[in-house]
């Protein structure tokens, strides 16, 4: 055996799987899903789909991740005595792994918006050229050159590999404790001033006013997985991050915890940029360069507008970071259980792997964006596999073991750990990955793929 870290306190286990929850899931990707599919709809599966399935899942990982105290992979084999469950386990690294490859990517391009903040560069407007038209050319220009965004994304991976090879303690528990009440007091700031914008209305409508007219099967399972990606679920994180968390621990409470504040750093979201798509006349359905090209035009308005720049994408930045630490955990935890390399030798080619399968999306984003899936870059490709297929079929299997084969008792009895007793809610989170998760998921993916 290795040397198991363990997480030191029950704030650290929070910040950090909060950490890793809240990302570039919750500030760049979930306003753009949002907007892409029609808003309000969206959002009230998304809310839905945190309640009934993410909370009862992620107590789930964290379960079984305890009970087997081992990498993401052989947890599934271990809890279950038999090893043949271990592929659900592959599937979820995979996953993690293709994830960061783009993970880094956009938290390069997010340094790029931070440091042209700070140099002053990204504010200086062209006499002549209209202010929407320049940030989307700033956009573009950046993100489809090869060698910029590739050093960006570079030197994301090795921030993060840093971390990691100090450890659980010294480095993820650390740093998450440190920055994440700076990430929700900023945030707030913010929201204070996207208020006063005249396009608030709107937002707000856009946002919350029901309109079941543009549910469809396509926008269920999106936005399923989007609340799964956003809680770290279906990809081994939690179940990684629960094999450092000590018995004593509530692990209800911990998820209960992450939920909450996953959920309002979404929603907070939401109600910071599409104040500025509608005062904007900007497109919702801008996609994956919604907040780059939107945000800029706030700060570029707004009193001392060039610091909250520079706040706000520092902040997105170290949101992105623990996310990325718990990316990368999942990996080299799995290496270094596998192949007994030291923690550092796991990290560095973990880092290296990342790099190398990043250079490709960026490529695909750029010069190699010839090259298409299906009519998709890899980029998008990736993301579609990822959030609509892989994510979701290694959650109704992390439900299907937990109800299925790893039975009721096992569940309670790992959640009870520590003295906390057996619940009402335990029964019926049991009932929901037994009976509710794998059909409901199931049936959707089955629409989907015949539709
Ligand atoms: N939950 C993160 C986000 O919302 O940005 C993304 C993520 C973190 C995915 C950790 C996968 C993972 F293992």
């Amino acid at each position: 055996m290795h040397n198991r870290d363990t997480f030191a306190s029950k704030i650290g286990i929070v910040a950090a799987a909060a950490g890793s929850a809240i990302g570039l899931g919750n500030i760049w990707k979930f306003p753009y899903m949002a907007g892409k599919y029609g808003g309000s709809a969206f959002i009230i599966i998304y809310l839905l789909a945190i309640l009934l399935m993410g909370f009862p899942l992620i107590c789930a990982e964290f379960a079984m991740g305890r009970k087997a105290r081992t990498n993401a992979v052989d947890t599934f084999g271990v809890v279950t005595s038999k090893k043949a469950w271990n592929i659900i386990g592959v599937v979820a690294v995979l996953t993690v792994f293709l994830i960061s490859t783009f993970y880094i990517m956009i938290t390069g391009w997010v340094i790029y918006y931070f440091v042209t903040t700070l140099t002053g560069k990204l504010y200086h407007i062209p006499v002549g050229i209209e202010v929407a038209t320049y940030f989307d050319m700033v956009f573009n220009t950046m993100s489809s050159s090869m060698w910029l965004p590739l050093i960006l994304a570079l030197i994301a991976v090795c921030a993060t590999g840093f971390i990691n090879a100090m450890g659980i303690q010294k480095g993820v528990e650390k740093y998450s404790k440190l920055l994440m009440p700076v990430l929700f007091i900023l945030f707030l700031v913010l929201i204070g001033y996207s208020t006063t914008l005249p396009g608030f209305k709107g937002a707000i409508s856009f946002l919350f006013q029901p309109d079941f007219s543009s549910i469809t099967p396509s926008v269920i399972i999106s936005a399923i997985g989007q609340a799964f990606f956003s809680l770290s679920l279906g990809m081994g994180a939690l179940i990684t991050y629960g094999s450092y968390i000590s018995e004593k621990e509530n692990i209800r409470s911990i998820g209960a915890q992450v939920v909450i504040a996953d959920t309002i750093i979404a929603l907070f979201s939401g109600l910071l940029i599409f104040p500025a798509v509608f005062t904007y006349n900007l497109e919702p359905t801008a996609g994956p360069a919604l907040i780059f090209m939107s945000l800029p035009q706030v700060f570029l308005k707004m009193p001392g507008g060039q610091l909250f720049s520079a706040l706000f994408f520092l902040m997105i930045f170290v949101a992105a970071l623990t996310s990325l630490v718990s990316m990368l955990e999942i990996q080299i935890t799995y290496i270094e259980e596998k192949t007994k390399w030291s923690r550092k030798k796991a990290t560095a080619v973990v880092v290296a792997a990342i790099s190398l399968g990043s250079a490709l999306i960026i490529g695909g984003e750029g010069p190699l964006s010839f090259i298409t899936i299906t009519g998709k870059s890899f980029f998008d490709s990736l993301d579609y596999l990822t959030n609509n297929i892989t994510i979701p079929l290694v959650a109704v299997f992390t439900a299907i073991i937990v109800g299925w084969v790893w039975k009721k008792n096992a569940f309670n009895k790992e959640l009870a750990k520590g003295g906390h007793e057996a619940n009402t809610v335990d029964h019926f989170f049991f009932f929901l990955l037994k009976w509710v998760i794998p059909p409901t998921i199931l049936i959707l993916m089955i629409a989907l793929l015949l539709g």
